[in-house]
């Protein structure tokens, strides 16, 4: 797929079939997240692959707008690591890059929705405890991966009151 044929045509896919993210499509989803932008090249990221459907069914108790993970096959969650971190405060914006680096590249073959998770102190606090984080590790988001059952269609949302040319 091309480039600007899959950034207009992604929707957020929340409804999955039951069968398995194969290991080759894992790995595409992994190497487009890795390969993002990021401040100073820092990469401060790490990936936590969550497939363990006892796992997944119990972030819903804490994040209640995640509920399709009961159902969906697999998880990635985007976390920084404060070791790897500059000074400034570009991390979230590194591990938002690489999200949606994630769910553009998902658009071949599987789907998924990106599910916030910092700043979110329950959700934080949640993830860290199920997923027994250091404490070094911050998860800032999660994307819930699989294939879909159904997508939305395409939305066209250009808005030309939103553009300002050389001044606002
Ligand atoms: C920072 C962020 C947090 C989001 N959190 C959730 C979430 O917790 N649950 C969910 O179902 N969708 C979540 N979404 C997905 C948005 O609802 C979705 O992207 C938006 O409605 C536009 O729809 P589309 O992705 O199909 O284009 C989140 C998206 C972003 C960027």
């Amino acid at each position: 797929m091309e480039a600007l044929e899959t950034i207009m045509t992604r929707r957020s896919v929340r409804d999955f079939r039951s069968d398995p993210v194969s290991e080759a499509d894992l790995q595409t989803l992994l190497k487009a997240g890795m390969q993002a932008p990021s401040a100073k090249n820092e990469r401060p990221w790490h990936f936590i692959v969550i497939d363990d459907p006892d796992v997944l069914h119990k972030i819903p108790d804490f994040h209640r707008n995640a509920q399709m993970l009961k159902y969906a096959p697999m998880a990635i969650l985007v976390c920084s690591d404060r070791k790897l971190e500059s000074k400034r405060a570009t991390w979230i914006q590194d591990c938002s890059a690489a999200t949606e680096n994630i769910l553009l590249a998902a658009m071949d073959g599987v789907g998924g929705v990106w599910l916030g998770v910092f700043p979110d102190a329950v959700r934080v606090k949640g993830l860290q405890e199920l997923l027994i984080m250091p404490a070094d590790i911050r998860p800032v988001s999660l994307i819930a991966v699989g294939h879909p059952a159904l997508t939305p269609e395409p939305t066209n949302r250009f808005d030309p009151t939103r553009i300002h040319k050389n001044r606002w």
